[in-house]
Formats: structure tokens, sequence, C-alpha cells
């Protein structure tokens, strides 16, 4: 794989530094609910800091915001990230995804951004699937390296690129269900068994396809509600009660995806199987989150949702490594150079 030129070579002294980082993290009620990708932005930070940046200038995207949204704020990210890193120095742009530009790779928006500036490092491996003007076409208008965070993340997931040991297994889930069938079906051939729970497995059940063998849920929690306090009881995963929907995978698949985890030798685990911020329907994410954990084996888990179960449960020490990319992760994993990463000159 072409590794990108670190930051560790730039020479930042006394320099205006724009870091694109991803710090979409999941907000609850407005405050930082999983500071986890938050964290893993700080070593990139503090090694600009102690060598004397002028300025680190964070910016990032949150959510998916159509335009300017108050409740799309970065204000909560940016108050976590200043606890976790007070240095007057550091200063958060607003979210990325309120400049119209941004989503569209636009010169213009990047232009916005780079102002000022004189170095441009990218440690948002969670976005480097976008073309986005933060990512990409800012590239074209500053020195540009990326940050230690992004390099780490190309070491371990290349790891599954190369020979791994078998069984490798797969499991998807979680929402995105449109950007992540897309890259399955280029995924598929490279494990020996793929599990699909969660939203995803509803997809397939309702019609979606995909060119090879999947474990599906054979049974589901049920709920005659979108509501944490819902009625719920356990059904047949293709027979639920007319209008009730699948929040969580049931006991018999659990144990069958906990097995089938447990037997393997390399897993990469991405998506939760059901709505696990609700304690109600955590069960069969956690079910995964800990057959993962018991494997002896090179084990990782990507995604904001499947990190946050693992922190939650605190089996983080137990996975080889906690990826904080989702989509970018399995884009990897498909043998795909990230545009974020291509616009990064080699290292
Ligand atoms: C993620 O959470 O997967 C990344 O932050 C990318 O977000 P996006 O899918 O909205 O581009
Ligand atoms: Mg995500």
């Amino acid at each position: 794989m072409r590794l990108p030129r670190s930051v560790r070579t730039a020479e930042v002294a006394g320099a205006h530094v724009l870091v694109r980082a991803d710090l979409n993290v999941p907000l609850e009620g407005g405050r930082v609910a999983d500071d986890t990708r938050i964290r893993a932005a700080l070593p990139t930070l503090q090694l600009l800091l102690g060598r004397d940046a002028a300025a680190v200038v964070v910016c990032s995207h949150l959510g998916r915001p159509k335009g300017a949204d108050p409740a799309f704020a970065i204000a909560p990210v940016a108050e976590r990230l200043t606890e976790l890193i007070p240095d007057t120095r550091i200063r958060v742009l607003e979210n990325t995804r309120f400049l119209e530009g941004e989503t569209k790779n636009d010169p213009e928006t990047a232009r916005r951004l780079a102002e000022g500036m004189d170095l441009y490092v990218n440690d948002a491996f969670g976005s480097a699937h976008r073309a986005h003007a933060s990512t990409e076409a800012v590239t074209r208008l500053l020195p540009a390296y990326a940050g230690l965070l992004l390099l780490s993340e190309l070491e371990h997931l290349g790891r599954l690129l190369g020979d791994v040991e078998r069984p490798f297994v797969l499991v998807a889930g979680g929402a995105k269900v449109e950007d992540k069938l897309g890259v399955l079906r280029n995924l598929g051939d490279r494990a020996d068994t793929v599990i699909v729970g969660g939203k995803m497995a509803e997809e397939l059940r309702d019609g979606a396809t995909l060119p090879f063998p999947v474990e599906l849920p054979s049974d589901v929690v049920a709920a005659d509600a979108f509501d944490e306090g819902a009625e719920s009881r356990v059904a047949p995963y293709d027979a639920l009660p007319a209008g009730w929907l699948g929040l969580d995978i049931g006991p018999e698949t659990r144990e069958r995806f906990g097995a089938l985890v447990r037997g393997a030798k390399t897993v990469f685990w991405n998506g939760p199987m059901g709505v696990f911020e609700w304690e109600r329907f955590a069960g069969g994410t956690k079910a995964v989150a800990e057959a993962v954990a018991a494997v002896d084996g090179y084990t990782v888990v990507g995604g904001g949702d499947s990190v946050r179960a693992i922190s939650e449960l605190g089996l983080e020490d137990e996975v080889s490594w906690v990826s904080t990319g989702g989509g970018a992760s399995l884009e990897l994993l498909e043998g795909k150079e990230l545009p974020g990463v291509a616009a990064i000159p080699s290292a």
C-alpha cells in the first residue's frame, strides 16, 4: 500500500496549520456520547503544538445536516476537545458540512478553508473515503501531510489486505445501508464468512442481494414502535407482526453469530446489530462485541457505533485495533485507494 508522507516530516514551527480531523461523534441531548474519535485526534494535535505551531485550526464534519442546522453545531465537540487539550493556539471551525461546497469538493470552499494557513494535515481517516473540499480539494492549495492517526489506521487495516489467518469473518450491520451494501459486494470473497445483522440484514430480507452466501439473522427482537419503551417480543426474522420493527437480533441469532465469530482467526466488525443505544435492544450488539473480544487472533472493530459498543463494554483492550473509520475502513478493505489519502504526496 502506498503511504502518504507523515506530519512528522513537516516544518511546523511558526506555521498556521489546518487539520482535518474526523470528529463526527455520536451526540445525545446535545452532548458528546462517545469521544473515541476526539481522543484519537489528540496525538497529531499534541505533535503540532509540541513543535511550536503558531496556530492549529481544526475542522471536521458532524452528522449529515442539510445546510447550516443548529442541531449539528460543532460546539459540544469543540468543548470536549478543548477540555482534553486546553491550548489557546487551537481553534475549531464550525461543521464543514454547513459549507455548501464541502461535499461537492468545491475549490472555492477549499480556498476559504486554506486562507491564512501554511500547512494542511489530514488526520480524518474516518472521512478519507470522501472527496470533499476539506479532505481533497484543499490539498491542491497547501502542502499536505498525513496525521498520525491516519497513518496508524492505514498500517493496522493494511494487515487485513495481506495474507490473513483464516477463518476470516466479516461482520456488518448498522445504518448507512446504501453506502455499505455496495462495498460489501466487493468484499465478500476476501472473507470466509460474512455475517450481516441490523438494518443491513433487513435490506437483504426485503430484496437486496449479495453475490455470495451470507449469514443472516433467524430471529429478531421486534418492537411495536421505534421507541425505547415499545412493547417487544422475539419473532422470526422473516415473520414480524404487521407494522412491527426489528430493533435487535434475537437470542438464537446471537448464539449462532457469536459461535461463528469465536471460531475466527481474523475478524473485521463494522456496525451494530440493533438500536444498541437503548439498553433493551443492545443485547445482540453486546453479544457480537463479546465474541470479537474473545477471539485469539487479529481483530479489528471499525465505525462510530461499533466502537462505542466496544468502549461502553470496556473491551477496547481485548481487540487488536479499534478503527475510527466505518465506511472508510470498509472501502480500504475493498482494496481501493481512498481519495483523502491519494491526495497527499507519497512518503
Ligand atoms: C463516519 O462516521 O462514517 C464518517 O465520519 C463519515 O461520515 P459520512 O458517512 O457522513 O461521510
Ligand atoms: Mg459512522
